[in-house]
């Protein structure tokens, strides 16, 4: 089967694709309060697109899919997207990263449909705190979301929460303990610089080495090794069902086993989450282009991957996406 290198020796399997800008919620680390502007509905792929580019995607070697937003569960009929995309040959894992929302409602036909796992976005456990970081989320509506995607065996559930300074960090003992009594995975991730920028500061940015600390602090943790390791380090406390995992965009870059190409809502390929450069696959497309052409921009994105981001040093960060566009 076809394999895929960029430049630096890294095979590319993994594709991560925006399916809409939009979203259901405002968290003040990713959105304004008014929201974003959102790319015009005729400038969203159709699915009928995105499965067009995935089975090229697949030919060359990508073998997992990620549907992000926005909130992916926000686009309709996500699942048949889904259906789709699990009967291209080569396709071994499509995951979705979602806030829960709607979780409750769909996960048992998003498993139907072929989705293996979901990725739940959740920075507090807390009734009125959770409100004020999502700007009027409900909780419970995210842990009722959990509850259904176990039932629907959309496992293992992986919890990414986003500790920052001052709004959530003290939570970062009780996300952890979770992990003693039920088997998520509770990732932290550090909070990375990307639109809206007027909430990220030097100050509010927890490092992974600290996160660790304050896990640490509770009992012993030890490392986990797992398979087909992403971009977050695994650890355990002893004998609990969970694992923790720390995702250290920042402090400790990962860029040196990057597997990843993006595709935004509205069809560019985005070879580093954190590079403005991107391959217009869209227009393209809507010219009216061979597959053998798409091909070629695909591995031109897959050529045009930086080395890796430069984020630490940077302090203008106004160029940048919102991550909305972007799907994190
Ligand atoms: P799986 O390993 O398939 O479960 O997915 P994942 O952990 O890559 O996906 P998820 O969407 O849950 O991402 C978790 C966090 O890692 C998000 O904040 C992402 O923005 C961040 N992340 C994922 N990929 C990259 C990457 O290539 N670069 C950087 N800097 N951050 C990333
Ligand atoms: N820093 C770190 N993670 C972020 N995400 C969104 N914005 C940021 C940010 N500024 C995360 C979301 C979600 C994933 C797709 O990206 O919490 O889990
Ligand atoms: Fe929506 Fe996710 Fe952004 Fe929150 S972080 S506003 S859930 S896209």
């Amino acid at each position: 089967m076809q394999q895929v290198y960029d430049k630096y020796n890294r095979i590319i399997d993994y594709m991560r694709i925006s399916v809409t800008d939009r979203c259901n919620l405002r968290c003040i680390y990713c959105m304004p309060s008014e929201g974003i502007r959102h790319v015009h509905f005729k400038n969203v792929l159709t699915y009928e697109e995105i499965i067009r580019i995935v089975k090229i995607a697949a030919r060359l070697g990508v073998r997992k899919i990620r549907l992000t937003g926005g909130e992916p569960l926000f686009r309709r009929d996500l699942h048949i997207l889904i259906e789709s995309m699990n009967k291209i040959p080569g396709i071994e894992d499509i995951g979705i990263t979602t806030n829960g929302l709607l979780l409750k409602k769909y996960a048992q036909v998003l498993a139907k449909s072929g989705l293996k796992r979901v990725n739940v976005s959740l920075d507090s456990l807390q009734t009125n705190r959770y409100r004020e970081i999502t700007r009027g989320g409900d909780v419970r509506q995210v842990f009722e979301g959990i509850h259904a995607a176990e039932k629907a065996g959309l496992l293992p559930i992986k919890i990414n929460m986003i500790p920052i300074r001052g709004i959530n960090d003290d939570e970062i003992e009780d996300f952890a303990m979770l992990t003693k009594y039920s088997s998520y995975h509770v990732r932290f991730i550090e909070f990375m610089p990307i639109a809206p920028h007027k909430l990220w500061a030097a100050n509010k940015y927890v490092p992974a080495q600290e996160i660790r600390e304050r896990a640490a602090s509770i009992a012993p943790i030890m490392p986990v090794s797992i398979r087909r390791l992403g971009p977050a380090r695994y650890y355990r406390y002893e004998n609990a069902p969970g694992v923790l995992g720390f995702i250290s965009p920042i402090s400790h870059h990962f860029c040196s086993s990057c597997n990843r190409l993006r595709m935004t809502c509205d069809g560019r390929l985005r070879p580093c989450l954190f590079s403005e450069t991107e391959v217009d696959v869209k227009s393209a497309i809507r010219s009216g282009i061979a597959d053998s052409e798409i091909e070629s921009l695909l591995k031109h994105s897959v050529e045009i991957k930086p080395r890796s981001h430069s984020l630490s040093s940077e302090t203008d960060f106004d160029h940048l996406k919102p991550m909305a566009r972007i799907g994190g």
